[in-house]
């Protein structure tokens, strides 16, 4: 284990890149040392390598609302791991499992109520879509093929889930080899009519309206789903308009198309309810979860599903397998035990609640940053936020690495992608924690703004 974490070690391995690091300026990172090499964690903050301390402003990647070094948590997967480390989760299962999935399909919006679980977003995006065209071809309309996502929406890196997604960088590589069938609806997005909106604009409702040209362009008969975050957060926290999501249910649901919410952010609790589609009142076929689900801790994901969808699926004769889909860790009893705890404490604290009280101190000092002259837009709903600066066309780039530097100086760690800060603080937040986050914030900001 020593030498697992002897520094003179870690910095060789990083100067010979052994460690490819995902969606990084690999070459940039490898060349800071110390300074991007997280050490510890506690509570809100991480201890850097170079002994500073940062505020995690986002969560981790959105998925450590509890914060970080929860003793309950530790003691629940020692716990699991002297009971039942691992068994197969192909035709047999465990009481961490059964249980987990019974739990949270008590939290979920009625009507959905079977959980098939996978390990991460990707793969829980990916089984929902191989679902939704499992669902029609059982139920004999198998030309129902296609799949819509939206621009700018992030629904990970499958390739299911890289084809319907709309971030433009994640797709150029791998353009020659989208999955066959897939459209995208507009983003609900427009600066010109939503700048400064302080949660759900009131604009725009009609842009789902998008959804019933590609319905007329294509034909419903051959749409199987259609798949958005309710709130886009990986493009920087587009928030839906209000009545936006409720006419993509209404429009699915005249053409006989599954909605999926991917909640891999916005589940257990970051919209102030278990679920945003419990927040907005819209309620879709299927909900894709991760993230918050174990508190970041060991990897799960998981799809809910509706009654009609399960049912659609249990059918031919008893032995056999009516659904060829699964991961050797899907359901693992330790991140099932995990997630137990996780869902345990979260009931306890109360944080549906916590988040509904920091929302305003969260809204409130985001938009004081407005007097900013670099600030474009800002924009919040439930636990997030997003404070977009005004494009640099060749200097972006290095004015995102910029900011993260001049944030972890200044005791914040960043999540800035393009022209975009993107917040998304633990629950466990004091009002005090977000006001400091701010300030730092308004400083890094304006230090950049000198040099830009
Ligand atoms: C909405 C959404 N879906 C899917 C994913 C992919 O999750 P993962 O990185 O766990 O595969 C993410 C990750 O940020 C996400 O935000």
């Amino acid at each position: 284990m020593t030498t697992l974490t002897n520094e003179s070690l870690c910095a060789l391995a990083m100067s010979e890149g052994r460690n490819w690091m995902p969606f990084t300026a690999n070459r940039l990172v490898n060349g800071r040392g110390d300074h991007r090499v997280v050490a510890s964690a506690k509570g809100p903050y991480y201890t850097m390598a170079d002994g500073k301390t940062v505020f995690d402003t986002l969560s981790g990647l959105w998925c450590t609302p509890l914060g970080h070094g929860n003793p309950r948590i530790a003691d629940a997967l020692r716990q699991q791991a002297e009971t039942l480390d691992f068994a197969p989760g192909f035709q047999m299962t465990h009481a961490p499992a059964v249980t987990l999935a019974a739990r949270i399909a008590k939290m979920a919006p009625e009507g959905l109520e079977h959980v098939f679980f996978a390990n991460s977003g990707s793969e829980a995006v990916d089984t929902a879509l191989k679902i939704a065209i499992g669902f029609h071809k059982l139920k004999g309309e198998g030309g129902r093929f296609r799949l819509i996502g939206r621009e700018r929406g992030y629904h990970g890196v499958g390739f299911g889930g890289m084809s319907v997604g709309g971030i433009v960088p994640n797709r150029k590589m791998f353009a020659t080899v989208m999955v066959p069938g897939v459209d995208h609806i507009r983003h609900p997005y427009d600066h010109a009519h939503v700048a400064f909106s302080k949660g759900q604009p009131e604009w725009g409702a009609h842009l789902a309206d998008h959804l019933e040209r590609l319905v007329a362009l294509h034909d419903a008969s051959t749409i199987a789903a259609v798949i958005v975050e309710p709130v886009q957060g990986s493009t920087g926290v587009l928030v839906p308009p209000v009545g936006y999501l409720q006419k993509l249910r209404e429009i699915c649901t005249k053409h006989g198309i599954l909605l999926i919410f991917d909640e891999v952010i916005t589940g257990f609790g970051r919209m102030g309810e278990n679920f945003a589609s419990q927040r907005f009142g819209v309620t879709p076929d299927m909900i894709t979860f991760a993230k918050a689900v174990t508190n970041g801790i060991i990897p799960m994901g998981g799809v809910i599903v509706t009654s009609e969808i399960y049912k659609t699926f249990m059918n031919g004769p008893d032995a056999a397998i009516e659904f060829a889909h699964g991961y050797t860790y899907s359901g693992h009893p330790m991140a099932a035990a995990v997630a137990h705890t996780v869902l345990d404490i979260m009931e306890e604290k109360g944080t549906n609640a916590a988040v509904r009280a920091l929302e305003p101190i969260l809204e409130e000092e985001v938009h004081a940053l407005q007097d900013l002259k670099s600030v474009k837009d800002l924009r919040n709903i439930g636990l997030t936020a997003a404070i977009e600066l005004n494009p640099l066309s060749d200097k972006s780039a290095l004015r995102s690495v910029q900011l993260f530097e001049r944030g972890l100086e200044e005791g914040v760690l960043l999540r800035v992608t393009g022209d975009t800060i993107s917040f998304g603080p633990p629950f466990i937040s004091t009002p005090d924690q977000i006001r400091g986050m701010t300030a730092q914030v308004r400083k890094v900001i304006i230090s950049c703004e000198k040099d830009f």
